[in-house]
């Protein structure tokens, strides 16, 4: 049963794994941060404030360990595909927008370094709409919709490969 399985493909079978596991990891991260750790401290300020900081010294590893895991797994998965030579330009396109909205994820992650994980403390306005557009809540919907086109980009693939 399992002996089919020929060595390649437990190979490829950890790096998708590895692909998932930070991907889960990355963004279930950034929803806990945005929804449960944000709001939390709106309504304590002075009792959260000092233990967000270190929480956010130690999730900085995490998110410096799954973004390199992600991007390495990634990598090794889209050269899989594209020697395969089944995907198709529906893939591809898929593909091109996966990717850009992964580099701007990434640019957040390196713009929140910047701010040292603050996008914006108390905004309002136009700030506060930004904030929403730039903070972790941009991180998590982006996160959600790169995860659709990943089960697109394999939906499309098996279509493809098995006609
Ligand atoms: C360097 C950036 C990335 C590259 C090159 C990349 C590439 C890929 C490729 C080629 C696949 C396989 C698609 C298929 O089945 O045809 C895949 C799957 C996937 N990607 Fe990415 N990806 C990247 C970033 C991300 C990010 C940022 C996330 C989410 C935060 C993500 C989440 C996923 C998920 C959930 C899957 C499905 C894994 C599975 O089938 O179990 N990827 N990715």
């Amino acid at each position: 049963m399992f002996g089919e399985i020929a060595a390649g493909d437990w190979f490829m079978l950890i790096v998708r794994w590895v692909h998932a596991i930070g991907a889960v990891t990355w963004i279930g991260g950034s929803a806990f941060f945005a929804f449960v750790l944000r709001p939390v401290e709106k309504a304590n300020p002075d009792l959260v404030q000092p233990v967000l900081r270190s929480i956010g010294q130690v999730y900085r590893e995490l998110v410096d360990i799954s973004v390199i895991a992600i991007i390495v797994s990634g990598l090794v998965l889209m050269f899989d595909r594209l020697t395969g030579d089944d995907a198709s330009p529906g893939w591809f396109i898929v593909l091109g927008v996966k990717l850009a909205l992964a580099l701007w994820m990434f640019y957040l992650v390196w713009d929140f370094r910047q701010t040292d994980f603050r996008p914006s403390d108390n905004p309002t306005g136009l700030a506060a709409r930004l904030s929403w557009l730039v903070g972790y809540n941009a991180m998590v919907f982006l996160g959600v919709v790169v995860f659709l086109l990943a089960s697109l980009m394999r939906v499309l693939y098996e279509t493809t490969s098995s006609s």
